[in-house]
This record gives structure tokens, C-alpha cells and sequence, in this order.
């Protein structure tokens, strides 16, 4: 059941969410709450289910079984009403690369049926913080992929939601552009933007976000707080593991040692 949380409303809050591919089980048992305001990672090595969880809470990929609330909806009964609340950056991005990034942003912004002029607005705007107004007649096609990446952005942006979600934000972005992307996620959560963002990148989690999840093998490992997630899992290990990385790969390295090539 849901639980009341009257000092902390929560913007996400999956229930015992559950994804099978065939027999395997890519996601298990996945009891995630995402208090408002919140900038949150979620964490886990390659293949630990983090994409197909980011899909399944934005209604891309139907659940095998459990509930998912965003705002306090579920996405899977209203998803219109839900979905013009949120953005999305996924993993794999979906541009129509045979427009222009300016086109882009018009169609995007018709879609959420935005008038004409807050799209011109906005989507100038957007170009300009991106860094991308000088490309802005360009075709998609023949951007970079820290390009493609900021643009998507950009109109996960458009209709000014109240919760972001960003599937490894930073993979493929140049120091610079990831600079910039920083700051203006960073700046979206003064905004009272929730921000859920999934990396496999210890440094981006901890430097970051406030809130963080672990997940592996399809299963929550921790959650909650940044502090007190890393000060409990720096209690669990052995002396000396202080840091997120050291917590995080005594927890997902377990049994892997070290390897090495056979003819090297
Ligand atoms: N459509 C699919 N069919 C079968 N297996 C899948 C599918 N999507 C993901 N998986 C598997 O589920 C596991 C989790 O994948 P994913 O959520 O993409 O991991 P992550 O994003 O954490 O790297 C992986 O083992 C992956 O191979
Ligand atoms: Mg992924």
C-alpha cells in the first residue's frame, strides 16, 4: 500500500514494480519513492535494469506487474493527463533527424499544444541555453551526438514540466556541454523541477544528485537520502570504503576479481 508522507510528497513512487523479459526477470520487486523537489539518481552497473525502469515509470514499456504514481496519477490509466506533466531524454533518442533542430522544437511544442508564439519563444530560448541557436536551421542528421543530446533536452523542456527524467544524460556529451548541462539541471531543481536521472557513473550520482538508488540485477540495493545512504553503506563496509565508489563496487564488483586476458 501507499504510504502517507504529509512533510514529504513524493513526485514518483513505484510499488512493487516488476518487469520480465520471457523468464528473465530484468526488474524486481522495485519499491522507489521520489520525494518533490527531489534531484535523484538512480544507479546501477551496465544492464542492471535502470532503462527498462525509466521506461516503464514514463509509459514506454508496460510493467509485468506493480503501480507506478507520478503527481499522484497513475501513468498507465491517465497517461495523457500524465505524460504532459513530465519530459523525457531516454536512452535512445527518437529525433525526426530529417528536420531542422528548429523544426524540431516546433513540432514538439505543437504536440503539447502550445500557441505559436510561446513555442517561438520558448524554443529560442532553449536553442540559445544549449548553445545550438547557430545550428538551429541545421538538419538533426548532421549533429553530433552531445548535439542530438542537448536538443532532445531541449524539448523534454518545451512545455515546462514538473519532472524530468534523463537516461544516462551525460553519455556521449563533451566536457563542455556537460558543464552546461549540469548547471542548467542544477538550476531546473531551484526551479522545484524534480529530476530523475539514471547513470552508471558514480562521480555524476554523488557530485550531483541529493537522493540516490542502487540498483542490480534488477533489484533496489539502497535508497534515500545521498548522506544517509552513503554513511550507511560506508558502515556496512570494511574500514576505509568512505566513498560512494569504493561502497559501490564492494556491492555490484562482488565476484567479478580481477580479470585478465588470456594472450596479453
Ligand atoms: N526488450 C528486451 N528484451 C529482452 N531483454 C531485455 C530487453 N530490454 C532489456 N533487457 C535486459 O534487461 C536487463 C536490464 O537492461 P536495462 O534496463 O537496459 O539495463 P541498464 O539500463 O541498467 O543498463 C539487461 O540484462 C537487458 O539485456
Ligand atoms: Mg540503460
Amino acid at each position: 500500500m501507499a504510504q502517507q508522507h504529509p512533510l514529504a510528497p513524493l513526485s514518483i513512487e513505484t510499488i512493487q514494480l516488476h518487469r520480465r523479459f520471457g523468464d528473465f526477470t530484468a526488474v524486481e520487486s522495485l519499491d522507489l519513492e521520489v520525494p518533490q523537489g527531489a534531484f535523484f539518481g538512480f544507479l546501477g552497473p551496465n544492464g542492471a535494469g535502470k532503462s527498462t525502469t525509466i521506461k516503464m515509470i514514463t509509459g514506454l514499456l508496460q510493467p509485468t506487474s506493480g503501480e507506478i504514481r507520478l503527481l499522484g496519477q497513475d501513468i498507465w490509466k491517465s497517461p495523457e493527463k500524465v505524460k504532459r506533466q513530465i519530459g523525457v531524454v531516454p536512452e535512445k533518442l527518437h529525433l525526426f533527424e530529417r528536420l531542422t533542430a528548429a523544426e524540431y522544437l516546433e513540432f514538439v511544442g505543437a504536440m503539447y499544444g502550445l500557441d505559436e508564439e510561446m513555442i517561438l519563444q520558448r524554443s529560442n530560448e532553449l536553442l540559445a541555453l544549449m548553445e545550438l541557436d547557430e545550428r538551429k536551421e541545421r538538419l538533426i542528421a548532421d549533429f553530433s551526438h552531445g548535439m542530438k543530446k542537448k536538443l532532445a533536452l531541449a524539448a523534454a523542456l518545451i512545455h515546462n514540466p514538473r519532472l524530468l527524467f534523463l537516461d544516462e544524460p551525460f553519455e556521449g556529451v563533451d566536457a563542455v556541454s556537460a558543464r552546461i548541462l549540469r548547471d542548467l539541471l542544477i538550476d531546473l531543481t531551484s526551479r522545484k523541477v524534480t529530476i530523475f536521472l539514471t547513470s552508471h557513473i558514480l562521480e555524476i550520482v554523488e557530485k550531483l544528485c541529493d537522493h540516490l538508488a542502487i540498483i542490480h540485477k534488477g533489484r533496489l540495493i539502497a535508497a534515500g537520502p545521498m548522506q544517509s545512504v552513503l554513511n550507511r553503506l560506508a558502515s556496512e563496509q570494511p574500514v576505509g570504503t568512505a566513498s560512494l565508489e569504493d561502497a559501490f563496487i564492494q556491492i555490484v564488483g562482488q565476484g567479478r576479481g580481477t580479470r585478465q586476458l588470456s594472450w596479453m
